[in-house]
């Protein structure tokens, strides 16, 4: 009687892990399916989330949306530039995204490697905007490239209008 509630117990923890263990799989094959750029994604949650928001929807009077305009840049030389600066440089300068404006200070991501600058920008165009018109994904070497010409934000606030109106905006 002892021992076989001492197999129960056993035969209940088994079947416990091994849900969980389903569960995990099961979760982590929907996260691949969903997500192409999953590095990226781990950055933008927990570097760019706390202003952009889960998903980049933006927040009121804090900081812009980033579901179609970084999808419209990317498919630019200007605009590929645009995004590239941004989160090397930082933005500091009155913007309007879907008739909201925002004033608010972008900061300066330019510790972050190469490579991880351009995982980011490849989550937030290929993952979070619906369209982005057969742009070519960001590699290290363009972030490298732009590195070299540092900037302060209100530059890159001032080289905005010029991606705006190469994409047509
Ligand atoms: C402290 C808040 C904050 C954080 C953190 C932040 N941003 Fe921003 N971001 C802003 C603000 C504010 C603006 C608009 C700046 C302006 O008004 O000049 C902006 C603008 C942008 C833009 C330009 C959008 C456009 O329409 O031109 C991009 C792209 C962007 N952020 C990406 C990112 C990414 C990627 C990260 C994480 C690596 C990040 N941001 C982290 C506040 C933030």
């Amino acid at each position: 009687m002892k021992h076989s509630t001492r197999s129960d117990r056993g035969l209940t923890r088994h079947v416990v892990a091994w849900c969980w263990a389903g569960a995990a799989l099961i979760g982590g094959q929907a996260h691949a399916q969903n997500v192409q750029y999953a590095p990226g994604k781990v950055i933008f949650d927990s570097k760019c989330v706390v202003c952009h928001q889960a998903g980049g929807k933006g927040q009121d009077g804090l900081a812009p949306p980033l579901i179609e305009l970084p999808g419209r840049y990317a498919a630019h030389d200007e605009g590929r530039q645009q995004l590239t600066m941004t989160v090397l440089n930082g933005m500091f300068g009155a913007i309007t995204v879907d008739s909201k404006t925002y004033n608010f200070k972008m900061p300066s991501f330019k510790a972050m490697s190469d490579e991880d600058l351009a995982d980011v920008l490849n989550y937030v165009v290929f993952d979070l905007n619906a369209k982005h018109d057969g742009a070519k994904p960001f590699t290290a070497a363009d972030v490298k490239a732009m590195r070299a010409s540092p900037m302060d934000g209100a530059k890159v606030r001032e080289h905005r209008d010029v991606a705006l109106k190469s994409i047509g905006s």
